[in-house]
């Protein structure tokens, strides 16, 4: 298949036909691409999704095109970006709401209070103490395996195409990727991890340059779109997910629209909720956000 399950637009298994929203946020740290991307005001095309990425780097200074094959998505990142629309909740939130929901109830020490106090903590060496004594114990395994597990609630509420997407176990994946997070980046200036523990919107940015300007919106799929702009067009591509579901023939085909879209030298990064092994797990430990199994940076014409 050289196509993408996320051309229908819906990541859940519900009755009904259509694009929905997906996202309401974003659960990337654009440090990553703020560190390898080549210095603004470089060209780089991102994934629009909820558009916190787009905006972020264009307030940076880049020159960004915003790209996304579902109409939905992409009209709610550019009313954000360009008008400050306020945040909505997409499928992504409503399924993380729910098991937050969950968990707090079974569980005395995922209260929201508690995870405050949590979330406050600035010393990793404290925070990995408190995620291993008091958050990770076998009430979460417990819950994690009933819903992360290949055959549990996560599996069954997935749209076909995305199922596969998701790590074997990846109950206790996550759960050892939130444990290298809390290790290594101090929670009080991690608004990702918050995002993802307690819904907590991140803080509004600092006043500084709007992205409103800095951003092209562009409604498409990827790969055509590398295929269809003249060569060298980027100086950096940044997709996240996007290879999460697809088969390997599109894997392929995304590589190839790569190599010619961004410029020799030019870099590329994908990030994928799958584990991997080596440096793209190890660049994976650096992200702020502990869903990402793998995180590859490769150098157009090289790699890095
Ligand atoms: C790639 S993920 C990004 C979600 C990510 N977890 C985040 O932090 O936002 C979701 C977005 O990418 C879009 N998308 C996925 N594959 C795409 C493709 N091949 N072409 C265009 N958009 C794509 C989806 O429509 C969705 O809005």
């Amino acid at each position: 298949m050289t196509g993408t399950p996320w051309s229908a637009g819906r990541v859940l298994a519900l009755p009904g036909r259509g694009p929905r929203l997906l996202f309401g946020r974003m659960y990337e740290d654009p440090r990553v691409e703020e560190r390898v991307f080549p210095a603004a005001p470089a060209r780089v095309l991102c994934v629009a999704s909820a558009g916190d990425t787009a905006a972020a780097l264009a307030r940076a200074g880049y020159d960004v095109t915003a790209i996304d094959v579902n109409p939905v998505q992409l009209a709610y990142a550019r009313a954000r970006v360009e008008e400050g629309a306020p945040a909505a909740r997409g499928s992504a939130e409503l399924m993380l709401a729910a098991a937050r929901r969950t968990t707090a109830a079974a569980l005395v020490s995922w209260r929201p209070d508690a995870l405050r106090a949590f979330l406050d903590l600035a010393d990793p060496r404290i925070q990995s103490l408190w995620w291993r004594t008091r958050l990770d114990g076998p009430g979460l395994r417990l819950l994690m395996g009933a819903a992360l597990r290949p055959v549990g609630v996560l599996a069954a509420a997935l749209a076909p195409g995305l199922r596969h997407a998701v790590p074997a176990r990846f109950d206790t994946e996550l759960r050892a990727r939130i444990a290298r997070v809390v290790a290594r980046h101090p929670n009080a200036d991690n608004p990702l991890l918050a995002a993802l523990l307690t819904g907590r919107a991140p803080e509004p940015p600092p006043d500084g340059p709007s992205p409103a300007d800095g951003v092209r919106f562009v409604l498409g799929e990827i790969t055509e779109h590398l295929e269809s702009v003249p060569a060298g067009s980027y100086d950096a591509v940044t997709l996240s997910n996007v290879l999460d579901g697809p088969g390997p023939a599109y894997r392929r085909r995304l590589r190839a629209a790569v190599e010619r879209a961004v410029r020799p030298g030019g870099t590329a990064v994908l990030r994928s909720v799958g584990s991997a092994e080596g440096a793209a797990a190890v660049r994976a430990e650096a992200e702020r956000c502990p869903l990402w199994g793998s995180l590859y940076v490769t150098t157009v014409g090289g790699t890095a």
